[in-house]
């Protein structure tokens, strides 16, 4: 047995076995497998490869697995291990799926809104992150139990494969200038912006263009750990230094030897981590919680925050020798709305890459959608676009995505389209009165009378309508 996400699935499947192929009924679907009812007397035999037709949410797969055990009812088929399809699929079902029915799909517990990672049992939610995918396919169960989940799955880091940095506007320009100017020093780096604008893509496309790239980068997202906890984290401590600590354990800052110390959210790092790490900025070395001996390391850190620093210097929240010690060198990322062409850029980009992931043709947008994409203000920013458009592509049977394919709030589009486009009442009103009465003219041949009491209007109000679209009186 595998540690691996399951959620809830019941949906027709059809699976090919030495008998050609034949209907079934599929229940609880992980990345693994799928537990397959057969119908109709259908038998598949032991150890046999089959072939599965799938239908996840009109996205049809064909999927190569493996007979793995029969059971009364049914059967349970095991997926090809390395197909990349399988996960690309599966891991897009998951993620829509997890997200509409609000539960992890590891400890079935309530899920908050987007959460990266489960509150209640910390495993990593994005399961569109083929390495998340990849490290979760290689875990056993066993091992879990036993205590040794991989270092990536605990921490919910998950090494994207490289994604590119889309950008074209000036302001976009201006950051990858930075970047490329910034990566080769030593010194640390600020990454402001709201959530979503691309705060750790920066932090590690510094680090990729840095002498130390073939060094670690470790991430250590300063919110998500109890305050308690976090110097230990960071700093490590020795052995017999608290309860609990029964042998000597190194910080994130001694694991990213030679690397970058990305720190996200710092804004919430508590007042006494915040003297120690400025201690630490000075000359680069430390003491393990509980420890004499002065350790020395070779990092770099890069810092990252969606708070108002200044601010919270003022409130007193924040250290300001600290406040000025990093931001020497900072990166401001724009919110994707204030980033013009950037957001339709961005939008194709990742329609052409979900479409392709998914084995799909969509060949775009219509004029509608992208003229909400355009105006939609994005608080998420480009995650936010990111999730609206993998799920447009998931659930589409469509060629070209519509507004209506997007998953966003109205209330939250911008002043100025309203006045023109998507949600313009007179002009969807105008569309359908020349349908109507293009239809009435088609039914009574042109009879004004019949047109007045099928239309339920009088007869002055049909002759205006007839002139105002162009419908000629027959004679
Ligand atoms: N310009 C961009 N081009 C391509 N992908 C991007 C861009 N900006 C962000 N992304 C992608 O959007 C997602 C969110 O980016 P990232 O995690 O870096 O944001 P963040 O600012 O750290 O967010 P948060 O504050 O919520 O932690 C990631 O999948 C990232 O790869
Ligand atoms: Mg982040």
């Amino acid at each position: 047995m595998r540690l691996s996400p399951r959620v809830q699935y019941e949906g027709n499947v059809q699976v090919k076995c030495r008998n050609g192929w034949v209907k079934a009924r599929g229940r609880d679907l992980s990345l693994f497998g799928i537990k397959v009812s057969l119908i109709g007397g259908e038998e598949c035999k032991n150890k046999d490869w089959v072939k599965l037709k799938i239908e996840l949410k009109k996205n049809k797969a064909v999927i190569n697995g493996r007979l793995y055990r029969k059971e009364n009812d049914s059967v349970v088929i095991v997926f090809d291990e390395d197909d990349r399809f399988i996960a690309d699929t599966i891991g897009n079902f998951l993620n829509v799926r997890v997200k509409e029915i609000k539960r992890c799909p590891y400890c079935r517990n309530q899920l908050t809104d987007d959460a990266p990672k489960c509150d209640t049992c910390g495993m990593p939610l994005d399961f569109t992150n083929l390495n998340l995918i990849k490290t979760l396919r290689r875990v056993k169960l066993a091992d879990v139990i036993a205590g040794k989940l991989p270092e990536e799955i605990k921490e919910g880091i998950c090494r994207e494969e490289r994604t590119e940095f889309v950008g074209t506007c000036s302001q976009m320009k201006e950051v990858f200038d930075k970047i490329r100017k910034y990566a080769p020093s030593d010194y640390p780096v600020l990454v402001l912006g709201d959530t979503g604008t691309g705060k750790e893509l920066t932090a590690r496309a510094i680090h990729e263009r840095s002498l130390r790239k073939d060094k670690p980068f470790i991430v250590i997202n300063c919110a998500a750990i109890p305050k308690e906890l976090l110097e230990a984290e960071l700093f490590g401590y020795e052995k017999g230094s608290f309860t609990g600590a029964d042998r000597r354990k190194k910080g994130k800052i001694e694991l990213a030897e030679g690397g970058t110390l990305f720190l996200d959210e710092i804004g919430e790092l508590p007042m006494e981590v915040q003297a120690k790490l400025l201690r630490f900025l000075e000359d680069l070395s430390f003491e393990r919680i509980g420890g004499t001996e002065s350790v020395k390391v070779d990092v770099r850190i890069v810092a990252a925050t969606n708070r108002k620093l200044s601010e919270l210097v003022e409130q007193g929240s924040f250290r300001e020798d600290l406040y000025y010690r990093l931001k020497v060198l900072t990166i401001e990322l724009p919110p994707l709305r204030e980033r013009g062409d950037d957001i339709l850029v961005l939008a194709k980009y990742f329609l052409e890459k979900f479409s392709r992931e998914q084995g799909k043709e969509i060949l775009g947008f219509t004029d509608d959608a992208l003229e909400l994409i355009a105006n939609y203000q994005w608080p998420g920013n480009v995650r936010e676009l990111i999730n609206v458009i993998r799920k447009a592509v998931v659930l589409t049977d469509k060629r070209y995505i519509d507004s209506a394919d997007l998953d966003i709030d109205p209330m939250k589009v911008s002043k100025s389209i309203s006045g023109k486009g998507v949600f313009n009442l007179k002009e969807h009103i105008e569309k359908l009165e020349r349908e109507l009465v293009e239809k009435a003219y088609r039914i009574t041949g042109g009879n004004v009378s019949k047109m007045a009491s099928m239309l339920g209007v009088s007869r002055p109000t049909v002759y205006k309508l007839m002139e105002k679209y162009g419908l000629q009186n027959p004679i």
